[in-house]
């Protein structure tokens, strides 16, 4: 996917409208925006590196695999990655948010329609898997209670 100016792959594992776990990471150097968005991210790092500029700061921070980087609600940041990073992404709040920022450059930049389509799929998909273990919960709770 590419966002923000970077480009990254990531493999989503779970999904809702409030929360998100997905493995990221990329195989070249890459750099870019972090997004601002309604949610709180938090990254931690299984191999490579992940350097994260504040706004506001004169130095960027380095972050080495063990390490969390928070993205907290509203932030935003200058992101660089280098090539082989894999890292673990938690993110929580109104994920939906998100998707302007996440689709932004596939739809304005690279026109990337078949990326396109594999994103919302992917997040249509854990969507509906959410959807459908809510409703055995439902059901399971119904029958509880009968
Ligand atoms: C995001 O983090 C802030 C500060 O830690 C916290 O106050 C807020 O409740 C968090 N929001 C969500 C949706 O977790």
């Amino acid at each position: 996917m590419n966002a923000g100016g970077w480009m990254g792959s990531m493999c989503i594992l779970y999904a809702s409208l409030t929360e998100y776990i997905l493995f990221f990471g990329t195989a070249i150097d890459t750099s870019g925006n972090s997004g601002r968005y309604w949610a709180n991210i938090s990254d931690t790092i299984l191999k490579g590196s992940f350097r994260q500029w504040k706004e506001g700061e004169l130095e960027s921070r380095m972050f080495k695999p063990g390490d969390t980087v928070y993205h907290e609600w509203g932030e935003v940041t200058a992101v660089q990655w280098e090539e082989g990073t894999w890292m673990v992404e938690y993110a929580r709040g109104f994920i939906p948010s998100t998707l302007g920022f996440a689709l932004a450059d596939t739809l304005f930049s690279t026109t990337d329609f078949v990326n396109l389509f594999y994103i919302l799929r992917v997040y249509s998909k854990a969507l509906l898997l959410e959807a459908s273990t809510s409703i055995l919960e439902w059901k399971e709770f119904i029958k509880e209670s009968l």
